[in-house]
């Protein structure tokens, strides 16, 4: 839902901000410059310096995971010599990228965004990553890459909250600490309520607190990264500044919209904020429906699954018989095509906050042909219980009335597997395509 009030962020702005804090680390050793312009150094395996500021350090999705990944982190004061040591894990040589360090001023807030792209990675070796800056540095974290084998990846649908981000938090520490085996994960999109509120922000990578320093994050744009703090519609900045996504060669809406591959999997991540966009900068919406063939017809990976915010399919609400159910006249009627004929394995969605599967969808007919379309559900606090008429294309609804769910795909040689669980690890949900 779109709408929501002034005073749930006054509740957050109350609950205050818990911030990340990684500040252990070890010293980093006088580093050489190597012929490919990379330093590089003798690094300490132990120890750490509690003095280094470093805020919400995050590992960000590359659009080849086999070979780079981008780091970033907020620092509270401007760092000297910032960047990324990496290697391979347990050798005592590592090469260091420096970071490009900006000063990001936003609700009133000024910190310091730091963001390094590792790019020349060992396919399938197994790799860690330490902050330098200082002449100081953090522990090692893993970083895990791409070996082109199966994966899991966990999904997170909607997470933004009025709680504080506790139940973020739980849904997201459970599903960690359930599938420990995840390589990467995905966020539906209104990964917070307010785009502006930086405690908000602050909040949701606190939930990540011990995942998204290990694991990189692939995020989608939703309505609320859009919205000012008194809920006007705004550049997504703060969404824009927080992750260093893959770029699109677009002028004006350069990582909106993305594209990247993992094992087998080719992901297409679409913006359906067009409708809030527009009026700022126009073209969002033909602009995409530009790419999505170039860009599904480019990939010779085995599967394709494209991830996009708002759904596909309208559905109608209890108490309003008038609303019609059917095709979303907004998002649907234009990209559903387009999803069949790039031959489209799967289809997520989100905003409505609701777990949906709807099967096969073809022609915008329901059957046993076309992309499988999965309404992801909600990781967050705010619900619509038993709001939502079931759609004549439901096949599975989580158990009404609704709570919090995520997801998981494994992908395999042979097939593509995804399965809804409660956040107490019930599973409710498993649908598997194979070819
Ligand atoms: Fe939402
Ligand atoms: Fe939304």
């Amino acid at each position: 839902m779109d709408t929501t009030s002034i005073s749930r962020r006054r509740f957050l702005k109350l609950a205050g901000s818990t911030v990340l804090s990684l500040t252990t680390g070890c010293t980093f050793s006088p580093a050489s410059v190597n012929q490919t312009g990379n330093l590089f150094g003798k690094a300490s395996s132990s120890g750490g310096d509690t003095s280094l500021d470093i805020h919400a350090l995050r590992q960000i999705i590359t659009a080849d995971s086999r070979t780079s990944r981008t780091i970033m982190w907020n620092s509270a004061s401007e760092q000297k010599n910032a960047a990324v040591a990496w290697r391979a894990e347990g050798s005592d040589r590592s090469a260091r990228v420096p970071a490009s360090s900006t000063l990001y001023t936003d609700d009133g807030q000024h910190i310091y965004l730091h963001s390094a792209t590792l790019k020349e990675l060992p396919p399938g070796v197994p790799c860690e990553y330490q902050v330098v800056a200082e002449d100081k540095g953090t522990p090692w974290h893993p970083l895990p890459t791409d070996n082109g084998g199966p994966f899991k990846a966990l999904i997170f649908p909607d997470s933004q909250c009025s709680d504080g981000y506790v139940t973020w938090r739980e849904v997201a520490q459970a599903a960690a600490q359930q599938h420990p085996d995840a390589a990467f994960l995905i966020s539906m999109g209104d990964l917070v309520d307010n785009g502006e509120d930086h405690n908000q922000w602050d909040q949701w990578f606190d939930g990540l607190a011990g995942i998204a320093d290990r694991l990189p994050i692939a995020p989608i744009m939703g309505n609320h990264e859009t919205y000012t703090l008194d809920w006007r519609v705004r550049w997504p900045k703060a969404y824009l500044s927080l992750f260093d996504l893959p770029e699109n060669g677009s002028p004006n809406f350069n990582r909106h919209y993305y594209s990247y591959d993992y094992g087998d999997v080719h992901f297409t991540v679409l913006n359906t904020q067009w409708h809030e966009l527009n009026d700022l900068t126009p073209g969002l919406k033909t602009e995409q429906m530009e790419w999505l063939p170039k860009d599904l017809a480019a990939t010779n990976k085995k599967w394709k699954v494209v991830l996009l915010h708002r759904d596909v399919l309208q559905y109608g609400i209890h108490g309003r018989p008038e609303r019609p159910s059917g095709i979303d006249e907004r998002v649907g009627r234009a990209f559903m095509p387009l999803f069949d004929e790039g031959h489209v394995d799967a289809v997520l969605t989100a905003h409505l906050h609701t777990y949906r599967n709807r099967g096969h969808i073809a022609n915008f007919t329901a059957g046993e042909t076309g992309p499988l379309y999965l309404l992801t559900g909600v990781a967050g606090d705010v619900r619509y219980p038993n709001l939502w008429v079931d759609h004549a294309f439901d096949r599975v609804v989580a158990p009404q009335p609704e709570t919090d769910n995520y997801l998981t795909l494994e992908a395999s040689p042979d097939a593509l597997t995804f399965r809804c669980f409660l956040p107490e690890g019930r599973l409710i949900d498993t649908v598997t395509l194979k070819k």
